[in-house]
C-alpha cells in the first residue's frame, strides 16, 4: 500500500511571462517543481512521484527532478496534456495497483510543506477518501452573473459607465475556503472521478481546475483540513516575490 504522487508541472506560465514553463522558473536558486518534489520526499510518506511535463520538455524536468539528492525517492516524468486535468490524468494512468493513496500536487505551490502533506495524506488514511487543504477568507466573496448586463430604463440620455456585473449572491464568509494543493485521494474513485470529468471534458469542452471538483461531480463527499500561507500559489512575478520573503524567514 503507497502513495503516489502527480506533481502537476507542465503549464506554461503564461501570467508569470517568463521565457520558460513557470515549473523551471528559479526561486532562491532552485527550480520550482524541485522545491515542491524535495518537500513532498521530506514528509516521509510519498513512495514515488510522477511530475507532468511541457511538451518537449520531458528530458529537461528528468534532469531537475531525477537526479536530486533531496528527493531520494523513484521519479517519472510523463507529458502533460493541455489542461490541468488532462496532465493529471496521464499522470494517473502510471499509477500501480499498490498505489492506494494518491496524491495531487501544483509545482506552481512550491513551499507547500512536509507538515501540509502529511497532514492530507494523514486524513485521507483516516477514512476520508477525498481531502483537500483550505485556508479561511478574508475578502467578502460575490457570486456575480455571468449573463450580460442589461442598461436599466432610463428616462433621460444615458450616460457611457464602467462595464458592470449582477451581484446574485453574498455566501456566509465564515464558510468560505480557499483551496490548495496537494489534494489526497483513494486512487480508485480519483480514477473514477477523472474518466466521468474526461466523458464531460469532451462533450462541454469543460477542464476543471482542481480534482476535488470532479469527486464533487461524482456527488461524492470532499473534506477539508487546515491549509497554510506557504502553500500559496506562484501565478505573477509579485507571487514570486512573496515565496521569496517566506523562504528567507524560514532560512
Ligand atoms: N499544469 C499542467 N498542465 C497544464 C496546465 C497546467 O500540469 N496543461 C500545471 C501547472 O504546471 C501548475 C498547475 O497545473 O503547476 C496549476 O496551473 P497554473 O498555476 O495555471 O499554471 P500555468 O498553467 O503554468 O500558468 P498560466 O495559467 O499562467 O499559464
Ligand atoms: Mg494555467
Amino acid at each position: 500500500m503507497t502513495v503516489l504522487a502527480i506533481l502537476t508541472a507542465a503549464g506554461s506560465g503564461t501570467r508569470l511571462g517568463r521565457d520558460l514553463p513557470k515549473a523551471l522558473v528559479e526561486l532562491g536558486g532552485f527550480p520550482l517543481v524541485l522545491h515542491a518534489a524535495r518537500r513532498l520526499a521530506a514528509s516521509g510518506v510519498v513512495d514515488r512521484i510522477v511530475v507532468t511535463a511541457p511538451p518537449g520538455l520531458t528530458a529537461a524536468m528528468s534532469d531537475v527532478v531525477t537526479a536530486d539528492a533531496h528527493v531520494v525517492r523513484p521519479v517519472r516524468v510523463v507529458d502533460g496534456g493541455p489542461t490541468r486535468q488532462a496532465s493529471v490524468a496521464a499522470g494517473l494512468a502510471l499509477a500501480g495497483g499498490d498505489d492506494d493513496v494518491v496524491l495531487v500536487h501544483d509545482a506552481a505551490r512550491p513551499l507547500a510543506s512536509p507538515e501540509l502533506v502529511r497532514r492530507v495524506v494523514a486524513a485521507v488514511r483516516a477514512g476520508h477518501p477525498a481531502v483537500v487543504p483550505g485556508q479561511p477568507v478574508t475578502d467578502t466573496i460575490k457570486r456575480v452573473s455571468p449573463a450580460p448586463v442589461s442598461a436599466p430604463p432610463t428616462s433621460g440620455p444615458a450616460a457611457a459607465g464602467p462595464a458592470v456585473e449582477r451581484v446574485v449572491e453574498t455566501p456566509d464568509r465564515a464558510l468560505l475556503r480557499a483551496v490548495q494543493t496537494p489534494q489526497g485521494f483513494d486512487r480508485a474513485l480519483l480514477e473514477r472521478a477523472h474518466a466521468a470529468g474526461a466523458a464531460r471534458a469532451g462533450a462541454e469542452h469543460l477542464a476543471a481546475t482542481d480534482d476535488a471538483g470532479l469527486v464533487e461531480a461524482l456527488g461524492e463527499t470532499v473534506h477539508v483540513v487546515a491549509g497554510e500561507e506557504s502553500a500559496l500559489k506562484i501565478t505573477t512575478e509579485r507571487d514570486l516575490a512573496v515565496a521569496h520573503l517566506l523562504l528567507e524567514e524560514r532560512a
